[in-house]
């Protein structure tokens, strides 16, 4: 068994993230801009493999796929069954997730269950449906993705997770609502803090709520009980309700950033190691394929580009500078 793989701040990786395509059916305000064509080739969904089979052997243990929107990835289903199948040099298999916009969920849910998937992550900004078609700039899309994840929780991806990127002006006023849903409905929850990362110049600090307003806002849905981490360098901070019933939980990168114990690096659309979402450049993974790299010559270069990964994210400090490319290349 090889060393796993460390970064230069000792923090242990074991956490990938993969976008298969950047294209997406919905053009949400904080993410895209008006055009929606793909911006990269795809590549084929065996090289991804392949590169994914390469972090695995070094340590990684969890697998999310990303976009864009993957549910629009032809072969996505049959790519997803040859994940399940991967096993960690423990002989473990994989945590498998998927985030997804929703509106092909209904579809979807019970063959990428039976393939193997094993939680699912839905984004959702709104729970009211003209607001939320408002932000996807789709019609009728809070309908469907509704569906969609009725449809996940038929299917077993319990507990269904549901994201929503809070911004100040556009859907703040959905945040005890929201908590209302998950109640409701049983899912999770999470509000997560608006960071510098979309293709419009949107995003000022005035823009971001942060999590002490989210924490003030939820109390209005009931009484706020704390819930312990469940894994170290996990991203939400989590709460129940006196009740028991319903999740919510506050994804705080800029006013409780979580760099610290940061477990994670990305792989966008096409091929490229990206270890911050924030980071300045990239290394071309795929393009190392490409040229006949041979497995152990893969795995080498995966090392190193870990080893350079950034201490934290410099959000609001003077010189930021956005990275560039936006969320929908990178993965969420
Ligand atoms: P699980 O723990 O596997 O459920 O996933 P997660 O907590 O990483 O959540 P998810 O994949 O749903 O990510 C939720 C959101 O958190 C993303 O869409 C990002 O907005 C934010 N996020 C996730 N990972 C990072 C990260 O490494 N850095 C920063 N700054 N934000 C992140
Ligand atoms: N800030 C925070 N989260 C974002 N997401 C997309 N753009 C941003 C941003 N600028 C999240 C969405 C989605 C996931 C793919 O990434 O909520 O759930
Ligand atoms: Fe990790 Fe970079 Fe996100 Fe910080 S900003 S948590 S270092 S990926």
């Amino acid at each position: 068994v090889r060393t796993p793989l460390t970064d230069s701040h000792g923090r242990r990786i074991r956490d990938l993230r993969v976008s298969i395509t950047d294209r997406c059916n919905y053009r949400c305000i904080y993410c895209r801009t008006g055009n929606d064509g793909a911006q990269y080739a795809e590549l084929p969904l065996a090289d991804y493999l392949r590169m994914v089979r390469a972090f695995v052997r070094l340590g990684v243990e969890k697998v999310r796929l990303t976009g864009g929107e993957p549910l629009l990835r032809r072969g996505l289903v049959e790519f997803v069954r040859e994940l399940a199948e991967l096993r960690t040099p423990r002989g473990d298999a994989l945590d498998l997730a998927l985030t997804t916009n929703g509106h092909l969920l209904e579809e979807m849910a019970e063959p990428l269950r039976k393939a193997g998937l094993q939680r699912i992550t839905v984004s959702m900004d709104a729970v009211e449906a003209e607001k939320f078609s408002r932000i996807t700039r789709v019609p009728g899309s809070f309908e469907r993705v509704l569906r969609g994840v009725e449809a996940a929780q038929r299917a077993g991806l319990e507990p269904v997770k549901v994201n929503c990127v809070v911004l100040r002006g556009f859907n703040d006023d959905q945040i005890a609502p929201f908590a209302e849903f998950a109640r409701a409905k049983n899912v999770v929850v999470r509000f997560i803090e608006f960071m510098p990362l979309e293709e419009d110049r949107l995003w000022t600090p005035d823009t971001v709520v942060p999590y002490a307003e989210v924490v003030e806002r939820l109390r209005t849905a009931g009484r706020l009980v704390p819930l312990p981490e469940t894994t170290p360098g996990e991203t939400a901070v989590r709460f129940g309700f006196e009740d028991g019933k319903g999740e919510v939980g506050i994804i705080a990168p800029v006013s409780r950033s979580f760099c610290g114990a940061c477990s994670r690096v990305r792989l966008t659309s096409d091929g490229k190691i990206r270890t911050c979402l924030f980071s300045q450049s990239e290394h071309d993974l795929y393009g190392q394929m490409a040229h006949g790299s041979t497995d152990e010559e893969l795995e080498a270069y995966i090392a190193r580009a870990i080893a350079g990964k950034e201490a934290r994210h410099h959000i609001g400090e003077p010189g930021f500078l956005k990275p560039s490319r936006s969320m929908v290349h990178i993965g969420g």
